[in-house]
C-alpha cells in the first residue's frame, strides 16, 4: 500500500489542530458545528470571502494561512460546495480526492468537518469521502530512494474526518475500503514495471487473494498447451518468461447459480514482437496488464466485503517479444477453440490472448456473462481519449447496466458498435480469421474478432480500457500514472445489479 497519509474517523468534539477543513454553501452559509468551530474568528471568514469573492460556488475555495482567532488551526480551507440541495448532486467521492488535494504537503494533522449547511453528512457520504481521499493520496514511490535538492522529507499527514457518528462512518467505509484496496492493487500491479511483475510473478501475487477466501487455480505452459490454447501461448513463445494463465473464484452467491465472470488482458510487456513498436513511449507498454490487475483488484474488493455473489476472474498473462522463438508474421495457431488464425501483426497480441481465455471461460464455467478488459487498442484512445473506455456488447441488458454502472462509479463507458461488415474485415486469406484488420474502425474490428471467441452466444461485453487506464488520466481521485480503471466500475455493476 503506499498511500501518504492517514485517514481516520473522530467525533465533532475533537479537538482541531493543524488544517481545518470545513464546508460551505453558496451564499457563505455554514452548519451548526462549523459555525461553532469557526466562531472565534469573528468575522474572518466573511471579510476573506468578500476579498476573494468567495460566495461558495461548487468547486471554488478559500484558503486562510494562520487564520486569526483560531489558536490551534494553522490553515482555514473553506471549500464551495454550491447548493447541494437535490440527493445525489454532488459525487462525495469526487469531494473527498477535492478535499485531500487541497491539504498541503508539509502538513502533518488536518482535520475535515464532515457537514454542509443543510445538516450533517450521512455516514455513506462521509465513507465515500474517505474512499476518494484514499484514492486521491495513491502514489507509487517504492523505486524513489533519493529526493530532489530542495526537497523536503515527506510529512505523514494524519486526517481526521470528523463526524456525527463515528461508527456509523466506520460500518458504512467497510465495503468502500474494500473497494479502495482492490483499486491500490490494481494500480501497484499496473506501475510495477516489466523486469519485476513478468508472467509467473504476477500469477504468484494473485496468491494473496487466497487469504480472503477466494480459490486460485493457475495453469502453467504445459496445462494450456493440453487445452489447446495454441493463440495465448504463440503471443508468450518469444519471451524468456512462461506464460500464465490464472483463474480466480469468489463463491459467496448461492451453490446453484452461474457465476458472473471477468477476463483480464495481461500482457504484462507488449514490444510488439517481431512487428515491433518504435521506441518512443514503449516503456509504457508495462501497463499493457492493465486489464488483468482490474481483474485482480475486483477480485480483492469483492471477496473483502464477501459480496454476495459467484464470480470468476480470469486472466492470461504473457510477454510479448521479439527473440528467434517469436511467432512471425504470417505464421498460422490454432486456438483452443478450434479455430485458425493468421498472424498479420505479431503486435495485435491482446486478442490471441482474451481468444483462449474467454473460450475456456465460456466452456469451462458456463457464466450468467463475460466482461472482458483489456489495453487493447490505440484505435480507442483516437476514438475516445482518455474520458470514456470503449463498451462492445452482443447483449443489450449487460451494455446498458454497464453504462449506468459507469456514470455512478464515474468511470465511463461509451458503447462502440458491432456489425457483420466490421467482423468481415478479419476474414483471413489463408486462416479462418487474421488478427488484424486495416487502418480504419481499428478498436472496432478489434471487437469483431474478440467475438469470434465468445462460445455458446454467451452474453458478452468488452472494455477496450487503453486510454481510460495508462498515462495518468488525472482525475480528483489519481494522481499516478495509472488509475486503475476497471474495478470502481465493475464493483458498482455487480453491487447494484448482480448481488442478491
Ligand atoms: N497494447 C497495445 C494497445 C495500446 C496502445 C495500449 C497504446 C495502450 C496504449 C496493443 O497490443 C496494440 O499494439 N494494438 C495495436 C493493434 C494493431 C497492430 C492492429 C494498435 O492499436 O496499434
Ligand atoms: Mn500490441
Ligand atoms: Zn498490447
Amino acid at each position: 500500500m503506499s498511500d501518504v497519509r492517514k485517514l481516520e474517523f473522530a467525533p465533532f468534539s475533537a479537538p482541531l489542530k493543524g488544517v481545518l477543513v470545513v464546508f460551505c454553501e453558496e451564499g457563505l452559509k455554514l452548519g451548526r458545528v462549523t459555525a461553532k468551530a469557526l466562531f472565534g474568528s469573528g468575522d474572518l471568514l466573511k471579510r476573506a470571502a468578500a476579498a476573494d469573492r468567495f460566495t461558495g460556488k461548487n468547486g471554488s475555495s478559500l484558503d486562510i494561512v494562520a487564520p486569526a482567532g483560531l489558536g490551534s488551526i494553522h490553515r482555514l480551507i473553506v471549500l464551495g460546495v454550491g447548493k447541494p440541495g437535490k440527493p445525489g448532486s454532488q459525487d462525495f467521492v469526487k469531494l473527498g480526492g477535492v478535499v485531500l488535494g487541497k491539504i498541503p504537503k508539509a502538513a502533518s494533522e488536518a482535520t475535515v468537518i464532515a457537514e454542509f449547511a443543510a445538516g450533517v453528512l450521512k455516514p455513506e457520504q462521509v465513507a465515500d469521502m474517505a474512499l476518494g481521499a484514499r484514492l486521491r493520496g495513491y502514489t507509487f514511490d517504492r523505486y524513489k530512494t533519493k529526493r530532489k535538492e530542495g526537497e523536503d522529507a515527506p510529512t505523514k499527514t494524519n486526517v481526521v474526518l470528523a463526524v456525527g457518528s463515528v461508527a456509523a462512518a466506520q460500518k458504512a467505509f467497510v465495503p468502500r475500503g474494500a473497494l479502495a484496496d482492490g483499486v491500490v492493487i490494481a494500480r501497484d500491479l499496473i506501475n510495477e514495471p516489466a523486469n519485476v511483475l513478468y508472467p509467473e510473478e504476477f500469477a504468484r501475487r494473485c496468491g494473496a487473494l487466497k487469504k480472503l477466501g477466494v480459490a486460485v487455480e493457475v495453469l502453467d505452459v504445459p496445462a494450456m498447451k493440453k487445452l489447446g490454447m495454441g493463440a495465448l501461448l504463440g503471443v508468450g513463445q518469444g519471451s524468456v518468461h512462461d506464460s500464465r494463465t490464472v483463474i480466480m473464484r469468489w463463491n459467496g452467491g448461492k451453490k446453484a447459480s452461474a457465476p458472473l465472470a471477468f477476463i483480464g488482458k495481461g500482457v504484462c510487456f507488449d514490444t510488439g514482437g517481431i512487428s515491433i513498436k518504435p521506441a518512443s513511449g514503449m516503456e509504457d507498454m508495462k501497463g499493457d496488464m492493465a486489464g488483468a490487475a482490474a481483474v485482480v483488484g475486483l477480485m480483492h474488493a469483492l471477496a473483502a466485503r464477501k459480496a454476495r455473489v459467484n464470480v470468476i476472474g480470469a486472466i492470461g498473462i504473457v510477454e510479448n517479444m521479439p527473440d528467434g522463438n517469436a511467432q512471425r508474421p504470417g505464421d498460422i495457431v490454432t486456438s483452443m477453440s478450434g479455430q485458425t488464425i493468421e498472424i498479420i501483426n505479431t503486435d495485435a497480441e491482446g486478442r490471441l490472448v482474451l481468444a483462449d481465455v474467454l473460450w475456456y471461460v465460456a466452456k469451462r464455467h458456463k457464466p450468467k456473462f463475460m466482461i472482458d478488459l483489456a489495453t487493447l487498442t490505440g484505435a480507442i484512445i483516437v476514438a475516445l481519449g482518455q474520458e470514456h473506455a470503449g463498451l462492445f456488447a452482443n447483449d443489450e441488458k449487460l451494455a446498458e447496466n454497464l453504462v449506468r454502472a459507469g456514470l455512478a462509479s464515474g468511470e465511463k463507458v461509451w458503447r462502440m458498435p458491432l456489425a457483420p461488415e466490421y467482423d468481415k474485415m478479419m476474414d483471413s486469406k489463408f486462416a479462418d480469421v487474421k488478427n488484424a484488420g486495416g487502418r480504419y474502425a481499428g478498436a472496432i474490428t478489434a471487437a469483431q474478432f474478440v467475438q469470434r471467441f465468445v462460445a455458446d452466444k454467451t452474453p458478452w461485453a468488452h472494455l477496450d480500457i487503453a486510454g481510460t487506464t495508462l498515462g495518468s488520466p488525472q482525475t480528483d481521485i489519481n494522481k499516478s500514472w495509472s488509475s486503475g480503471f476497471g474495478v470502481m466500475l465493475l464493483e458498482r455493476l455487480v453491487a447494484d445489479y448482480y448481488e442478491r
